[in-house]
């Protein structure tokens, strides 16, 4: 069902970089007029954020375009400006539809699992709907040997996973991340959520993809890496190495404020590091804290996010400008609040 379209007032939102036209230093230049446009559907919430087509923050110099509204809007125009593709992986983090009054336990305290508006359940078509129409956009915005990785748990990734069968992305790999120190289930029904589901998929049966493969073995412990992170099956806990564990966000990765989904930066940089090349530009459409950009320029990558929530798009700003730091050395302004 497709939302009437409501009026909503300009928002004055500053860049902290001056405009920029299309060039090729500049790729992503996709509009250098501050237009303002209504959100339509796919949006939950009914007052949404106007979709800015200029970047909130950027850093063309070392590859950072960060963009606040609907990503259904952008990917639209980006791929009007780059029929082609233009990205070489997506990382998408979607919204899970779980926000309808569960409970769970954090801290060891009972507290409810509602993350916000835009993960409210709209029932399963409709959910259903809106998986296809951004997949469909990522899928146009991809590169021809682009791959897409998308997470999720039960609730939204077996639609994310038909959706793509649907639109004929071919399907790679679906990665089990199980969770360290899951929170208890209090209601004792049911078994303890310690896992989440990445479905890599390629943009169509036709794409050659790139996998490190070497990188992911060396990783391992010097055997295949499985699709189970981190692998329990062939051996005990105590022999899996180190650096097959991926804990949650550490607090250090908190520290510009907390996002109820966070990613943490370590499964980012294993998905980044396996799929793609140094220089590779890399999209994440529901960018929330910024994980994927903090890692994407972390490892030499360059990264575009889109975020519709103010106040997610300054921490994620914040934390992107804290990885430029370390990995260049650089003391830029603090990035300004929109
Ligand atoms: C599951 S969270 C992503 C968390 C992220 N991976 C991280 O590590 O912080 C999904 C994010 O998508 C944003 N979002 C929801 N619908 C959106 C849309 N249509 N366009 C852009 N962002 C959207 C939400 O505000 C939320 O921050």
């Amino acid at each position: 069902m497709v939302k009437p379209r409501v009026k909503h007032p300009r928002t004055k939102h500053k860049s902290v970089a001056p405009k920029f036209p299309v060039s090729e230093d500049n790729p992503l230049g996709i509009d250098t007029s501050p237009e303002v446009i209504e959100l339509e559907s796919f949006v939950a919430s009914d007052a949404p954020p106007p979709t800015q087509f200029t970047p909130v923050w950027q850093d063309p110099e070392h590859g950072v375009w960060l963009y606040r509204g609907n990503c259904l809007s952008i990917m639209d125009r980006i791929a009007e400006r780059y029929p082609d593709g233009v990205f070489d992986m997506i990382f998408a983090d979607p919204p899970y539809f779980l926000s309808n009054g569960g409970i769970t336990c954090h801290a060891g305290r009972m507290v409810s699992v509602n993350k916000g508006e835009w993960d409210k359940s709209r029932g399963p078509e409709e959910n259903h709907n809106f998986n296809r129409e951004w997949l469909a956009r990522c899928q146009k915005v991809l590169k021809p040997d682009g791959t897409i990785w998308v997470s999720g748990t039960a609730h939204a990734i077996h639609s994310v996973g038909f959706a793509m069968q649907q639109l004929g992305f071919k399907l790679l790999n679906d990665i089990t991340w199980v969770k360290p120190n899951p929170p208890p289930n209090l209601s004792c029904r049911y078994f303890t959520h310690t896992t989440e589901t990445i479905i890599w998929a390629a943009k169509s049966a036709k794409s050659k993809h790139y996998f490190d493969y070497k990188l992911m073995r060396q990783t391992a412990g010097g055997r295949q890496m499985k699709s189970l992170w981190p692998d329990y099956c062939h051996t005990n806990e105590e022999c899996v190495p180190d650096s097959m564990e991926i804990m949650p966000p550490a607090n250090g990765e908190k520290v510009h404020g907390k996002h109820p989904t966070q990613k943490p930066v370590a499964l980012l940089e294993r998905i980044i590091l396996a799929s793609t090349e140094p220089k590779a530009l890399i999209l994440d459409p529901f960018m929330g804290s910024g994980t994927t950009g903090v890692a994407a320029l972390a490892d030499g990558r360059r990264f575009v996010g889109v975020e519709l929530q103010e106040d997610y798009v300054a921490v994620a700003t914040n934390r992107i400008l804290d990885s430029l730091k370390q990995s260049h050395g650089l003391f830029a302004a603090p990035a300004e609040r929109h």
